[in-house]
């Protein structure tokens, strides 16, 4: 018999159907950091999600631990390097969340582009006084437009797909060419060029604030921002700065550098930002592949087997 300590409930029964386990799921009430630390001294393994940082402290006291499984493609929050150091196998759930992800990313950006958020709010707040009316809330289109990808990793490639649909004009930037229907470009040549910049990287120290004031200066004044993979991408403080001086003409932003976040964010005082609750993955079928795959890659370390997906 194994034990697991689990810090959210994840849908369905994969765990519950697991024989040889002893799962500990946090109460729900209390430090969620203290839980871990005076409970993982006997965990042979952890499922966790990407809201518990697991550093070294943390690693060091699980003494018998063999597997950090992260319900989560990021993995920013943990110390890898340390983990591994230490013998201890840490998984993941790429693939399984990309085409959700990448829907997402590109309904926030259509939504912001053609004010589909404003215009559902202007209705409910009783605002829609003058009917139908040519110059009435003008947004911007999508096709014909460029779209830019900065990052062509599986979230990249799959915007392209989604923005041939759409017959956008896409180009990429990333530290190599990729076999993908797309241009590839150099990064002042996309930020000066695109419609819609789309960040698609993950965040690691070279990605952190990537995009700051410079950059969103080289962009064209009716460009828009979308980020929907990780909020410390983007030096939110610049990025209100640039929407405060109409350097771009607005944001779509599933991801913050803190979250979650309150409507005290500046960000949200911008009527041209749109901005969801890190919703990538949220779909019933990914967040239940995303627990098969999670559960499937504990169980398999556990077992002796090679798990799905580590890194
Ligand atoms: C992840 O898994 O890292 C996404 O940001 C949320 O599903």
């Amino acid at each position: 018999m194994y034990n697991v300590i689990a810090t959210r409930h994840i849908p369905g029964n994969y765990l519950a159907s697991e024989k040889n386990i002893q799962v500990e799921f946090f109460p729900g009430t209390g430090d969620m950091r203290e839980w871990i630390l005076s409970n993982i001294d006997n965990a042979d393994g952890m499922l966790i999600t990407l809201n518990e940082k697991i550093d070294r402290e943390i690693i060091d006291r699980g003494r018998k631990l063999k597997v950090i499984s992260t319900y989560s493609v990021g993995y920013d929050h943990i110390d890898v390097d340390y983990a591994m150091e230490r013998g201890i196998i840490v998984t993941y759930t790429p693939e399984v969340l990309t085409d959700a992800t990448a829907d997402l990313i590109f309904g926030i950006m259509i939504a912001v582009a053609r004010n589909i958020v404003s215009g559902n709010n202007l209705i409910r707040e009783n605002g829609w006084k003058a009917g139908w009316n040519p110059t009435f809330m003008l947004g911007s289109e999508i096709h014909g437009k460029t779209l830019g990808i900065i990052g062509m990793g599986r979230i990249g490639k799959a915007l392209v797909k989604r923005a041939s649909g759409f017959d956008m004009n896409t180009i990429y930037y990333s530290r190599h060419r990729h076999d993908v229907p797309a241009d590839f470009t150099s990064l002042d040549y996309l930020l000066s060029e695109s419609d819609y910049v789309a960040i698609a990287l993950d965040l690691n120290e070279e990605t952190y604030h990537f995009i700051d004031y410079a950059k969103l200066s080289k962009m064209k004044k009716t460009a828009f921002l979308i980020n929907g993979t990780r909020g410390k991408i983007v030096d939110e403080s610049d990025l209100a700065m640039a929407l405060k001086e109409g350097i771009i003409r607005g944001a779509a932003l599933d991801v913050f550098e803190n979250e979650p976040v309150t409507n005290s964010n500046p960000l949200l005082a911008f009527p041209n930002v749109v901005a969801t609750p890190h919703l990538g993955s949220a779909t019933y079928e990914t967040r239940d592949k995303m627990a098969e795959t999670a559960v499937t890659n504990l169980m398999n370390v556990l077992n002796g087997r090679e798990p799905l997906y580590k890194l």
